[in-house]
């Protein structure tokens, strides 16, 4: 099962997954892909929900069945309830074997902003001015960003039994650095990962200045 990071970041694995399936012609009938995180209020259809990013960056480029394929969900009666319903999803799928992840320039992983506890689970969570900057880019105007998600928490994260650290250029490197040299601490969420027994860290020279 693999635990799916939206962002630019993580484009080009997708990228090499999809061309790696098709010219090995791996089976991937029975892979279930997980999403990290979802804006609150934006609806599936919408083409800036993460739903919408991941059938189009995922679930059609690697030829997973969409049916397979889970993302928090927004919208909905209920929804102070989705956190629970998620982690109840990725338990009884028997857990994220790899998880992707990137890193917000703040050192978010997930939608888990600075000063989430590192025990969190799936939840509703602000998101920090800095990420609706980051991310107004993907829609019409800054005012349009939402302003909460649903996020699998560093708790959920730490679950999964092998972590995959994407990062790339010079905007990254401060929250690499932090993340990867300094205290584990919930100001730097991405911290988390060293707590975990299989991280690899894979990042380009310009997200590795800093080190
Ligand atoms: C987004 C996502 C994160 C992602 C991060 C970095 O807002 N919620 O999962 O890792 O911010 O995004 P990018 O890869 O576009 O820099």
């Amino acid at each position: 099962m693999l635990g799916l990071a939206t962002g630019s970041t993580p484009l080009s694995t997708y990228a090499a997954l999809a061309k790696s399936i098709r010219e090995d012609r791996i089976d991937v009938s029975r892979v279930k892909g997980f999403a990290l995180d979802e804006y609150l209020g934006v609806p599936p259809h919408h083409p800036e929900s993460y739903r919408s990013v991941i059938t189009r960056e995922v679930v059609e480029p690697l030829g997973l069945n969409p049916d397979h394929v889970f993302t928090p969900r927004g919208t909905g009666s209920g929804i102070t309830r989705a956190g629970e319903e998620y982690e109840a999803l990725i338990a009884e799928a028997g857990g994220v074997d790899i998880q992707i992840l990137g890193i917000g320039s703040n050192g978010h992983v997930g939608f888990n902003e600075p000063g989430s506890s590192l025990a969190s689970s799936t939840r509703i969570k602000a998101l920090a001015e800095q990420t609706r900057k980051d991310n107004a880019r993907f829609f019409n105007s800054p005012e349009e960003v939402p302003t909460h998600c649903i996020t699998q928490g560093l708790g959920t994260i730490l679950r999964a039994r092998q972590l995959v650290l994407l990062a790339f250029g010079a905007n990254k490197a401060q929250a690499v650095a932090a993340a990867l040299e300094g205290p584990v601490s919930s100001t730097i969420p991405g911290s988390v990962i060293q707590q975990h027994a299989r991280a690899t860290v894979i990042i380009d020279e310009e997200a590795a200045a800093a080190l």
